[in-house]
């Protein structure tokens, strides 16, 4: 059966019970300060579970794209060395929400996996929650009875907290579960060693396929559980876990679902991936289908993260992802020999094999490509630069060991792996470290973990089961109750308040809008909201204190100055984004925006520069709609199929409903929850500030406008004015400029010409000046010319005879610098080397340095260090 099918009939299943099926959920999450993946299908259902939201359906099921590669649940390093963990990977799963419970949910997964699927019974396992004192959570009783109603006795195995309790995170949702195993050994393994006894134990074979959890509980974050208001099913089938069972491979990526990945990878490489019934494989060829399986696996975790909108950066999820690339680009790097980017070439396999059940990787395949190609290319380089530096680091030291601080800071500041480092090392007969690597890893992990600590205690509810209401569309001011407080403290922000309110006014953070600021006025006291954000459907107003009678009635006011500058740039945003689709292409999507009361910020698609013509013309664009003064249309609830029938934008990577709002303005139509004017006209005006490069294929244009456009231009115009008062009040101050720069460049090539002179002049002086000493001809010496005049004065008199070792300093604005050329045949014949020289006189200036055996440059702070550092010169030779 292939895995497309395998997938249908999952769904089909579940919908001939009753349930709904939706779209997977984006892969990266918003809206959950706890999680920055989808790490489970039942992430995106949270706030049900809680209770904060009601769901469209009470039986839900779908195929989840899950990544389980930070916190929690986190497998990454695992990746590549087993045959059955993966990176990304599709989460089967269906859902009731207060309605089914254990009996149906069992019942179905056994009929689902034995009738339909036709999994021999002898090949299954399955397990019941044994019961937790520590808990007070007793032995799950009627699970147990349930599958004995199905499964001989001896089939059922017990399990404890780790494997039958399952949790998504530290807090929220949890209950215990019961898992389904499957056992795909041979016959004659099978007749050795029972399955059972294989059973949570990491056998390859012996799997866990399915979970089963009953949700009965939320845990607080001080360690104890409180029962949900309902009980709710959850469950998840590792849907790679499955084609392998159903296809009768022995491991996932003998499947369907990896093996064209792993042919285009042979097809570029020219190297094969050995399948896992081939046994007896050498060393070698272990290590090409490791580093085979992390590149099948990791493009996918990276090519549908693009596709939903995370881009690789520097920062959060974009780090998590750019890292997932980089221990892909490596792995090829060092064992399949590859140094051109080759990784972006299986974004076309995967749209091929994925793009009918998962549209975003088919319709944003260039895009996705071109990201990585760039990614690629650039690690690559970093690679060689990392080598070149090991290079140095090698020539350095006499030891055999290089320390563990300078491994780790080739790991850290140039993004150069350990296991490559200790590869290459290994060539020269050398090694590092590894403990010394290991704590200074340990210390920058607690660094970062004390700098983005935050610890969020329980929420104190005062009044229980209100569902809060945004009515920020109409009103910025409203009359207000608190139903809940919470306090969190941060290393970044310190100690604030999450205050939610009945129903609200306030715009919490979303579309890339900022949230809200304002006030809550009590008649006795006033708080500020320093910010607005939704975390599981909550709205959390945040405040450096709460007020002292939390029982008060408020007034909830939204700084409306702020908001109405917002919502200017956000109108303007839905605009421009028209403006750019009508001028430059359909090809242009939002890649990400930001909008705040000072300017906006939009990321979108584009495979070339926007050329300052065509900036004027989007301006042009965006300020005639402003002043056809076009009003506002807003659908605050229309079916999502209705809309994007009237040709409405939506966006890859967000999550729509089946009622959503639409903006529009003239032809403009977008999905949007965000605030805007209500007319064009009350933007004002429009201006471009800025245009650039962020990824491949992916542009950022920072834009203003209404007051803001006002206000850049009042400060050109005093720039301008303070040029031309400069610039003495010429007529023609362009003109006057370009004169100055006409000037400036005469002057330097006589400069230049003139300071070739001084070189070779001092170049004559100085030669005649060197002493023999050991057979080396040597030369430590302060000048008077600038840093560049001073290196190429040490090279030249350097080059003049053979067995030269020259040392010049000079100090250019008050900071010195040095310089060590040694002619090769001295490299050669004595071991000298310069950049070890560079670094020993530089600790005279309080400078450091480096560059090639043969020739080092330093800087330094200490001008008066000069004399010492020629005089220790000397040392070298002698
Ligand atoms: N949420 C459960 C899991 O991820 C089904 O295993």
């Amino acid at each position: 059966m292939k895995s497309q099918d395998i997938r249908k009939q999952f769904l089909q299943f579940f919908e001939s019970k009753g349930h709904t099926i939706v779209p997977s959920a984006p892969i990266v999450l918003k809206d959950d300060p706890t999680l920055m993946f989808n790490n489970s299908g039942m992430a995106q259902f949270k706030e049900f579970f809680l209770g904060n939201g009601t769901p469209k359906s009470p039986r839900i099921a779908d195929t989840q794209k899950c990544l389980r590669v930070s916190g929690k649940h986190n497998d990454l390093e695992d990746v590549g060395f087993d045959t059955y963990h993966h990176t990304m990977f599709e989460m089967l799963g269906n859902w009731s929400f207060g309605d089914y419970f254990k009996k149906e949910a069992i019942n179905w997964a056994w009929e689902l996996l034995t009738e339909v699927y036709k999994i021999p019974k002898e090949n299954l396992y399955v397990s019941v929650f044994e019961g937790s004192k520590e808990d007070n959570v007793p032995f799950d009783q009627e699970a147990w009875d349930i599958w004995k109603t199905l499964v001989d006795e001896d089939r059922i195995i017990l399990g404890n907290k780790k494997d039958n309790f399952w949790e998504m995170g530290d807090q929220g949702p949890c209950g215990p579960c019961s898992e389904i195993h499957v056992d795909i050994r041979s016959a004659e393994e099978k007749a050795l060693v029972s399955g059972k006894s294989l059973v949570n134990n990491d056998h390859p074979q012996v799997v866990e396929i399915w979970n089963n959890v009953f949700m009965e509980f939320n845990r607080k974050a001080d360690g104890s559980l409180e029962k949900l208001p309902a009980q709710h099913v959850d469950t998840g089938m590792g849907f790679e876990r499955l084609c392998m069972a159903l296809q009768n491979k022995t491991s996932n990526y003998d499947t369907d679902v990896f093996s064209p990945l792993i042919e285009k990878v042979e097809q570029i490489t020219g190297l094969k991936y050995t399948t896992n019934d081939v046994k007896d494989i050498s060393e070698e060829q272990n290590k090409i289908n490791i580093a085979i399986r992390v590149i099948v696996d990791h493009v996918r975790a990276v090519a549908f993260a693009i596709a939903d909108g995370q881009l690789p950066s520097n920062t959060g999820a974009g780090y998590v992802i750019r890292r997932i690339l980089r221990r892909a680009i490596r792995y090829g790097f060092t064992f399949l020999n590859t140094k051109e980017p080759f990784i972006n070439k299986l974004v076309a396999v995967l749209a091929d094999q994925m793009g009918e059940f998962f549209p975003e990787i088919k319709a944003q395949q260039q895009l996705v490509t071109n990201v990585i190609r760039e990614e690629e290319a650039s690690f690559l380089r970093t690679l060689e630069q990392g080598l070149q530096l090991l290079e140095n680091v090698v020539a350095e030291t006499n030891a055999k060991e290089v320390s563990g601080a300078k491994a780790f800071e080739l790991y850290d500041t140039f993004g150069f792996p350990k296991d490559l480092t200790a590869l290459i090392l290994k060539e020269k007969g050398m090694t590092y470290d590894e403990e010394g690597f290991e704590s200074e890893l340990q210390k920058q992990k607690a660094r970062s973990r004390a700098a983005s600590e935050v610890s969020t205690e329980d929420w104190s509810v005062l009044i229980p089961g209100n569902v809060e209401t945004f009515v920020g569309y109409d009103q910025t001011e409203n009359d207000v109750k608190i139903t809940r407080i919470r306090k969190i403290d941060s290393k970044k922000d310190g100690i604030l308040y999450q205050i939610v309110l009945d129903n609200t006014p306030f715009y919490p953070e979303g579309g890339g809008q900022v949230g809200d600021k304002g006030i809550l006025v009590s008649a006795n006291e006033t708080i500020e909201i320093i910010d607005t954000k939704k975390e599981n459907n909550l709205i959390l107003h945040f405040a450096k204190q709460l007020p002292e009678n939390v029982n008060a009635a408020f007034t909830a006011k939204v700084d409306t100055s702020l908001r109405t500058s917002t919502s200017k740039n956000h109108s303007a945003t839905h605009l421009m984004h028209q403006a750019l689709r009508t001028l430059l292409g359909t090809h242009v999507e939002q890649k990400g925006s930001l909008v705040n009361p000072n300017y906006l910020r939009f990321d979108f698609s584009h495979f070339s520069k926007v050329s300052d013509e065509e900036i004027r013309q989007v301006e042009d664009f965006v300020n005639a709609r402003i002043e056809e003064q076009l009003p506002l249309i807003e659908r605050r609830s229309i079916p999502i199929q209705q809309a994007l029938e009237e040709g409405a934008m939506a966006l890859f990577g967000e999550k729509y409903g089946d009622n959503v709002r639409a903006i529009k303005f003239g032809d403009s139509m977008e999905l949007c929850g965000g605030i805007h004017v209500k007319n064009t006209a009350d933007i004002w005006h429009f201006k471009i500030i800025s245009e650039g490069a962020v990824a491949a294929g992916i542009r950022r244009i920072e834009a203003i406008t209404g007051d803001a456009v006002k206000d850049f231009y009042t400060t050109q115009e005093s720039t301008l004015a303070g040029i031309k008062e400069t610039l003495k009040n010429p007529q023609d101050i362009l003109k006057s400029v370009v004169s100055l720069q006409d000037d400036n460049a005469k002057l330097k090539k006589q400069v230049e010409v003139l300071m070739k002179e001084k070189i070779e002049s001092l170049k004559q002086s100085l030669v005649s000046e060197s002493k023999e000493i050991n057979g080396i001809h040597f030369l430590a010496k302060q000048v008077d010319l600038s840093m560049s005049g001073t290196k190429d004065l040490a090279q030249a008199i350097g080059s003049f005879a053979p067995d030269s070792f020259v040392v010049l300093a000079s100090i250019e604005e008050g900071l010195p610098n040095i310089h060590c050329y040694i002619s090769k045949e001295l490299v050669a014949a004595k071991g000298l080397n310069a950049n070890v020289v560079i670094k020993e006189l530089g600790k005279y200036i309080d400078g450091n340095g480096g560059g090639q055996p043969f020739f080092a440059s330093g800087k330094g702070k200490n001008a008066a260090g000069i004399t010492e550092a020629l005089a220790k010169a000397i040392d070298f030779v002698k």
